[in-house]
């Protein structure tokens, strides 16, 4: 067997199609330009959409290069031996140009010729689509492996679960594919193990997907005007296979990182099989952070979208990382070993070297502020519901961890299931919607405090200071907290605890927030409550200031709940715009937003 190394095999695979007249193209950001469909690039087609429905590609029609890919929908299976959230994925295709025959002729060649990957032909497997309604059989494929000599018993016809590839329940190119695996040579999992069977005998690493079908909005599939070629191998798992490994993270891109946990750890982990799954998702979820992070179009951390899935990646590896014994601030060591291992690859991982290991550190510093004592809590809340024989942890309950400590829902779900107990989605939703937590500061006293007099001017930016704090939370994340308020007819002074001087983005993004809130018009409602609804509904040990037994909680619509004297306005309407003048330090750890109301542009108000 030829040990071929991560750097042969993507240069090898680049050489190999340009010999087939492929224009080599340089592959693209992990965040999707102008794609708002999606988090991230999934796939190596991905960036190629346009040119796969049709449009001309200025570098002709036969493409090939080397994508980074994130793919979380399988995140829960990551500790075995080939999951992965991040990859890297080389491809080949053909617009409109040409089709099955030479596509799997040159899969066949690339992996089985001396010259290049030399695997044995006897150990590969392949599976075609078995044909349903919507498309047929596919003979074609079938009859091309015979023809290069696999027989019959190693071609495998499968459903379109496992055999046809296109954008997941959306619309866009898409057709039936061929799948190409190594046989691992472990013992078969029962009578029905085949590839796909998920057992980890048969290692998936090729996909050869022929793109004729574009999926419409109303789930039919109408003909492309072309036949297209859309392929991809995993660089991860063919490297794996090719140096004779049982899991992806015994190679050179992974060594270094496990040997680093190892080291931090202090023991060996791959004695137990629990100590090697947790290390294997460490190693996994953080270096999918460190490329995201680190990518040109980077992200941070935060509650939505893409900054919430690294947000989840990283909590989960802080977590993995307990049950490892790894000290505070171990994410720097691996996030270092990850950046030297691709650096020659992706050099924007260098040049952006500062910012992800600070960002991976201050993101795992957050959580460990608040996970031992949620972990505490959600273990008390299980002893309980096992004393009670109940199998469903409340969304309520699910989304009161996520507020007070941070535990995203996944998080908690995570740990629920293995102790089978389920987590009601829809009732976390619904909590997170409602933002059904007041919020734990101890705002009443200092909002009277901290108001200048009862104006209207003033009342206004009172209603803004709130929808301001929860915007903070929402951008910044849930561990900003209200450290003073001071509020004049002509502007509002806020401090929160957060480490971080703010980027002009995250001002930008709180701006819209809360002007976004303020054009949807939102009531402002007023209720009292006694403390002890007030302590359900949201966090109890943070209440910093004693209370009456009754206290006003006001509601500004569904986005944001403040236990607070008032006075409001009704209506964030009533608002105009709301502007940030200044971002500055206000001691260690706190930092202060001055803020104004100007008058709506446009609206003659
Ligand atoms: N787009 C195909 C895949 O991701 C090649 O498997």
């Amino acid at each position: 067997m030829i040990r071929v190394k991560a750097d042969e095999l993507r240069q090898m695979y680049l050489a190999f199609f340009a010999s087939k007249g492929h224009a080599v193209i340089s592959g693209s950001s992990l965040i999707p330009e102008n794609d708002p469909t999606v988090l991230f690039t999934t796939a190596g087609m991905h960036p190629l959409v346009p040119y796969l429905l049709g449009e001309p590609h200025p570098a002709g029609r036969r493409l090939c290069d080397c994508q980074k890919c994130i793919r979380t929908g399988d995140i829960d299976s990551v500790g075995d031996t080939s999951h992965l959230t991040f990859f890297e994925m080389l491809g080949n295709w053909s617009l409109g140009d040409y089709f099955k025959e030479e596509a799997i002729a040159w899969s066949y060649e690339f992996l089985t010729a001396r010259a290049y990957l030399a695997f044995d032909p006897a150990t590969l497997h392949v599976t075609v689509f078995a044909g349903d309604r919507d498309a047929p059989r596919d003979e074609e494929s079938v009859a091309i492996w015979r023809r290069l000599g696999i027989p019959e018993r190693r071609i495998f016809a499968l459903p379109k679960d496992d055999n046809w590839w296109g954008p997941a329940g959306q619309t866009g190119p898409c057709g039936p594919d061929t799948e190409m695996f190594v046989d691992t040579g472990k013992a078969a999992c029962g009578p029905a193990c085949r590839p796909g069977c998920g057992c980890g005998k048969f290692f998936e690493i090729w996909n050869d997907v022929f793109m004729q079908y574009e999926k419409k909005a109303d789930g039919s599939f109408a003909r492309l005007g072309q036949r297209n070629v859309d392929t991809g191998m995993g660089v991860e798992r063919t490297v794996a296979m090719l140096q004779g490994r049982a899991t992806v993270y015994e190679t050179e891109l992974f060594a270094p990182v496990m040997d680093e946990l190892a080291a931090s750890a202090g023991r060996r982990l791959d004695a137990s099989a629990a100590d090697a799954a947790a290390a294997r998702i460490v190693a996994d979820h953080l270096r999918s952070a460190v490329f995201i992070v680190g990518d040109a179009h980077g992200v941070t951390p935060g509650n939505l979208g893409r900054g919430y899935v690294l947000r989840r990646l990283i909590r989960r590896s802080v977590r993995f990382a307990k049950n490892l014994g790894l000290k505070e601030g171990f994410t720097t060591p691996i996030a270092r070993r990850v950046i030297e291992s691709y650096r020659h690859v992706y050099p924007e991982l260098e040049a952006n070297a500062a910012r992800i290991v600070d960002e991976l550190l201050k993101e795992e510093q957050r959580f460990e502020a608040t996970l031992d004592r949620g972990l505490a809590e959600l273990d008390k809340i299980l002893g309980h519901m096992r004393a009670r024989a109940q199998s469903t942890l409340p969304g309520r309950v699910a989304f009161r961890l996520f507020d007070t400590y941070g535990f995203p829902f996944e998080f908690t779900a995570d740990i629920c299931r293995e102790q089978n107990i389920a987590v009601d989605r829809q009732g976390f939703d619904q909590a997170f919607e409602k933002h059904r937590a007041v919020s734990r500061q101890g705002a009443d006293k200092s909002f009277k405090g901290g108001l200048a007099d009862n104006s209207a001017a003033t009342t206004r930016l009172h209603t803004a200071t709130h929808l301001l704090h929860r915007a903070l939370r929402i951008v910044l994340g849930e561990h900003v907290r209200q450290r003073g308020s001071n509020i004049t007819p002509d502007r509002l002074r806020f401090d929160f605890s957060h480490p971080d001087r703010m980027t002009p983005a995250q001002i930008a993004e709180v701006e819209g927030l809360v002007n976004g809130q303020i054009a949807r018009a939102l009531p402002v409602a007023m209720e009292t409550v006694s403390l002890e609804e007030a302590k359900r509904a949201g966090a109890v040990a943070l209440f910093a200031v004693k209370y009456e037994e009754q206290v006003k909680v006001y509601r500004i619509g569904d986005f944001s709940a403040e236990v607070c004297g008032g006075p409001h306005v009704r209506n964030t309407r009533e608002l105009g715009r709301f502007r940030i003048q200044k971002e500055e330090s206000s001691g260690a750890g706190v930092r202060r937003i001055r803020a104004a109301l100007e008058e709506a542009a446009g609206e003659g108000a």
